[in-house]
């Protein structure tokens, strides 16, 4: 066994069954985990699956007298590389925090000598309460990394933040947790491999993220996330404000625990280089134009060109999710940015793929043009256009859609209007930021109305993408011919200044030729 081997403590909230998908992430990417089930966790999902999935005995109670003779419970808190709470329910860090130990739970986690990362999902009222606030912050100062929340719709209703992060995410934060590249790396997603061995620990090195008050948005890639909670996003301090402590210690003393995500805070992506200055970005252009003069005709690509070679997957437009025949959910997008790099990859010889939601534009010369409507046709769509060099995720995917498609167009119905219950999409950035085929580069796009830099650079890290382009989309940037963005990479922040959206394409795809070539 090379990989990590994480103790999961599955505690007592709704959102137990997204342990499943995150065991199947974890042994995915090479780990090995042991379930520890909470009386709490155990009225929401079953030992045998934990189990089923994991390969691994379960354990439930201190009380067991064959389990305690063939691993003692203080073996176990310490037979793993980290121990991980999720989800860590607003009774169970409270227990944490005031060091009870009535369960096998909490025995394990007072006893460990190992990092402790706890994952809360609660609703939004037990997570802003004076006392679970109070209770993390103890954690925080007692060395255990709380991730923050994501803040969306919740199962109770109600809205705000609170819910579990995605499982990529979740993976991503182990991962850097351990001490190692989170997917941000460039590598290729969780795939650890025999020779990425994350058994040894070097979470020294890392400093540590504290919790925020504030909560991450929950956004969809690209322009315009679907009534999507612009306004709330984590704060992460920058690199020099943080502790630099000393190695990864013992529970209890540790004053250096590993972070939600060291890397990025200000790292290079891989060996990426960090993007150049704009410069004159039209001025080199390699468009051999063979055609010119001729009438009616696209101009011609070149043969040659720095993405020669590279396969360029790009997602543009909105999506629309049906209510009924005729009404769907939509956006603002316009998908004019995301086409715009469709043509500027392809005259710069990329091979491309452009996965584009219902919009009514031209198709780039030299772009291979994927038609979806929905978000889940999206997901499926770049699914199957992968492996690519590089992906880059402009598109406005809905956060949300419908949970049932009225077969027939919905009557009104006296003053009652309907209720439309809504579901969560995929989330296509994040899922192909940890895929097994995940692109050497993921590029990622933020809408953003305010904080734009640091709602990115929040983004990049709980997304797993390389970079985040994000604009400010408090003006009129949807629909309209100009952008201004920031290249948020690992090593810093690139703002362009405001110019003509086929220009910021052309930028950004030079620079990802320069990071293609750099790897
Ligand atoms: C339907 C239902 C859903 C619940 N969801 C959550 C939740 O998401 N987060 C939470 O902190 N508590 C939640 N609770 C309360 C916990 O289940 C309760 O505090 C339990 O004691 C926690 O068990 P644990 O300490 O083993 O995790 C929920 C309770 C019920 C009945």
């Amino acid at each position: 066994m090379t990989g990590p081997r994480i103790l999961l403590i599955v505690g007592g909230g709704i959102a137990a069954y997204k342990s499943c998908e995150l065991i199947r992430l974890i042994r995915k990417g090479g780990g090995e985990v042991t379930c520890v089930l909470t009386e709490g966790g155990a009225k929401f999902i079953t030992a045998m699956t934990l189990a089923a999935l994991s390969e691994n005995p379960v354990h439930t109670t201190l009380w067991d007298l064959t389990s305690e003779i063939e691993m003692g419970h203080i073996q176990l808190s310490r037979s793993a590389d980290l121990v991980v709470v999720c989800p860590a329910t607003a009774d169970l860090m409270a227990r944490m925090a005031h060091g009870i130990a009535d369960d096998m739970a909490t025995t394990l986690l007072l006893a460990t000598d190992k990092p402790v990362l706890a994952v809360p999902a609660m609703n939004v009222r037990m997570w802003e309460h004076a006392a679970t606030q109070a209770n993390v912050r103890t954690l925080i100062e007692r060395g255990v990394t709380v991730l923050d929340p994501d803040e969306g719709a919740m199962a109770c209703g109600e809205y705000g933040p609170g819910r579990l992060p995605e499982p990529p995410a979740i993976w991503a934060a182990i991962r850097a947790a351990l001490g190692h590249e989170a997917p941000l790396a460039g590598e290729a997603g969780p795939d650890l491999g025999a020779s990425d061995d994350l058994g040894g620990l070097n979470a020294g090195l890392i400093h540590r993220t504290t919790v925020s008050d504030a909560v991450f948005g929950k956004a969809g890639e690209g322009e315009a996330p679907l009534v999507s909670p612009e306004g709330a996003a984590a704060e992460i301090p920058p690199a020099d404000l943080l502790p630099s402590g000393p190695p990864l210690s013992q529970k209890g003393m540790a004053k250096a625990a590993p972070p939600t995500d060291a890397q990025a805070i200000n790292h290079l992506v891989g060996d990426t280089a960090p993007p150049e200055p704009a410069g004159d970005m039209l001025a080199d252009l390699p468009v051999a134009d063979l055609l010119t003069g001729q009438g009616d005709f696209e101009p011609a690509l070149p043969i040659d060109g720095p993405l020669t070679g590279r396969h360029v997957l790009i997602t543009a437009g909105p999506t629309h999710e049906p209510i009924d025949p005729v009404r769907y959910i939509a956006n603002r997008s316009s998908g004019k940015q995301g086409f715009a790099i469709a043509g500027a990859v392809a005259a710069l010889g990329a091979r491309v793929t452009l996965v584009a939601g219902p919009v009514h534009l031209p198709t780039p010369p030299g772009v291979d043009r994927v038609n979806v409507e929905t978000a889940r046709d999206m997901a499926e769509a770049v699914k199957r256009a992968l492996p690519a060099d590089c992906a880059v995720m402009v598109a406005a995917v809905a956060d949300w859609r419908t949970v049932d498609v009225a077969a027939e167009k919905m009557k009104k119905r006296g003053s009652a209007p309907p209720a439309l219950l809504l579901t969560e999409n995929p989330d296509i950035l994040a899922t192909v930021s940890v895929s097994d085929k995940r692109p050497k580069l993921v590029v990622g796009f933020a809408a953003e109305t305010e904080k734009v830099i640091e709602h990115a650079t929040e983004k990049r890290r709980r997304k797993g993408a390389d970079w985040i382009v994000a604009n400010d989309v408090s003006g009129d940037v949807m629909g309209g011919e100009v952008n201004a963005v920031h290249i948020v990479t690992g090593a810093g922040v690139e703002s362009l200044p405001e110019m003509p959206k086929d220009q910021v394409a052309m930028a950004l795809a030079e620079r990802i030729a320069d990071a293609l070539a750099a790897k």
